[in-house]
């Protein structure tokens, strides 16, 4: 069994996957791979793929699975050296969480836990508009906020019972300081790493 540790870091638009992210790799050295980073990076080099996923991204949809999958296992396979991984924004469907448990079965590898961070609504679009003031992020106002958090409640958050089947679901509160909530994933680890 291939020992890198695979973390999923799940949860609505503004939970703080992305800020969590960096501190858990700033603790653990593992790397990390956000989908809606690598878009913005095809976006920003004006690849084809970008051009077709600015579209949806902006529009606050989802860009196809068969896309991200192939984009996801290029990311991961430049790291295979690596100690572990984030994965951050995937997966986002039952279909991708599917397709990444035979990704990394194929490498002998499996996911190691499922860290979901749960924050009310509210402060999701309070997070996401107060960003948009200086992001630069065409999905951060406040209607596409709003779609996007209806397309995750609709199509992702059934994701949750995929890993809770897998014994891999990790509930955590996602409100208080960046460093209280990280506390909670220090916690949820210890048990792992
Ligand atoms: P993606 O980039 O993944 O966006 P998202 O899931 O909507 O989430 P965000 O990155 O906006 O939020 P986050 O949870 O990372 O929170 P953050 O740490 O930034 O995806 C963008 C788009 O790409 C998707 O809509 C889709 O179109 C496409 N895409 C991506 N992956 C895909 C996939 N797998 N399949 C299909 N399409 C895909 O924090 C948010 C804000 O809150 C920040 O300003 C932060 O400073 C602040 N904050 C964080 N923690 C706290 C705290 N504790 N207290 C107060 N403020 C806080
Ligand atoms: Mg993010």
């Amino acid at each position: 069994m291939n020992q890198m540790l695979n973390i999923v870091i799940f949860g609505p638009p503004g939970s703080g996957k992305g800020t969590q992210s960096d501190k858990i790799i700033e603790h653990l050295g593992v790397s990390h791979i956000s989908t809606g980073d690598v878009l913005r990076k095809e976006i920003a080099l004006g690849t084809e793929i970008g051009e077709c996923a600015k579209l949806l991204i902006d529009a606050g949809q989802f860009v196809p699975d068969c896309l991200i999958i192939k984009l996801l296992e290029k990311e991961y396979d430049k790291l295979n050296n690596s100690k572990g991984v984030i994965f951050d924004g995937f997966p986002r469907t039952t279909d991708q969480a599917e397709e990444l448990k035979k990704m990394l079965a194929v490498r002998g590898a499996d996911i190691s836990v499922m860290l979901s961070l749960e924050v009310p609504e509210e402060e999701l679009i309070e997070r996401l508009v107060n960003r948009g003031k200086t992001s630069g992020r065409a999905d951060d106002k406040l209607n596409t906020i709003k779609k996007r958090i209806k397309i995750y409640e609709e199509r992702t958050a059934p994701v949750i019972d995929f890993y809770q089947k897998e014994n891999k679901h990790t509930p955590i509160k996602g409100i208080g300081t960046v460093d209280t909530i990280f506390s909670r994933i220090e916690k949820a680890l210890s048990g792992i790493v």
